[in-house]
């Protein structure tokens, strides 16, 4: 399996995924990096880590229907299967959405649908959750759409909110979560015990 990354960040997520890649854990293939951002943390960890990698952005394509036509040959010419939005803070334009339709996940610090949609990135998501005396917090990993976290979750797991969390203790415990979770939820992929929805076939729930 093909990855190919978005990231506009850090790119934690991103390394954690190369990570189990080369220890064998993840039985896939780190492909190729786009980012918006050319100075963010992702572009950095590509170059160490020798992934081809792309700055392709508003400022690289001013015109939205260019940046996407040039975000899908790139993702084509790197032949990529499966697309993670790892802390991409764009959306996709339609053509992009419509190649890899149902093979573009994006993970998000919440437990979707609760906590998602504009505004709902970074520290306000814990902010969010603490505010509204939740008792549990976490992880979901979904199907991307043309939306902000609407698409279909293929993968939730679920912490508690301890009663002395802070926002930023919350952002760190579901932060190391993500990184266990997301390459464990793509090695399920890879096994067939998760299908995604292109596939059409059964959905498992990993809760
Ligand atoms: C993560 O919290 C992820 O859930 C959200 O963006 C953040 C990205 O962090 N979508 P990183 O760039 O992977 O460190």
């Amino acid at each position: 399996m093909n990855i190919g990354f978005l990231a506009s960040h850090t790119g934690s997520n991103m390394q954690a995924i190369i990570d189990a890649c080369k220890s064998g854990a993840l039985q896939a293939n780190p492909a190729v990096v786009i980012s918006n951002n050319s100075n963010s943390g992702a572009i950095t960890q590509a170059k160490r880590e020798g992934i081809p990698f792309y700055h392709l952005s508003q400022t690289t394509h001013p015109e939205q229907e260019k940046l996407d036509q040039a975000i899908l040959d790139t993702l084509l010419k790197h032949d990529v299967d499966v697309v993670v939005l790892a802390g991409y803070m764009k959306k996709l334009g339609p053509k992009t959405l419509s190649h890899f339709k149902g093979a573009i996940l994006n993970i998000h610090p919440a437990l979707l649908p609760k906590f998602g949609g504009k505004g709902m990135y970074g520290i306000h998501t814990h902010e969010a959750v603490i505010e509204a005396k939740e008792k549990e917090s976490g992880v979901t990993i979904h199907v991307v759409d043309a939306e902000y976290d609407t698409g279909p979750v293929i993968a939730q797991v679920k912490i508690p909110v301890l009663p002395n969390d802070t926002p930023e203790t919350l952002q760190a415990r579901v932060l190391e979560l993500e990184h266990f979770f997301f390459p464990e939820t793509l090695q399920r992929i890879v096994l067939g015990e998760i299908r995604l929805p292109r596939n059409q076939r059964l959905r498992v729930w990993f809760l």
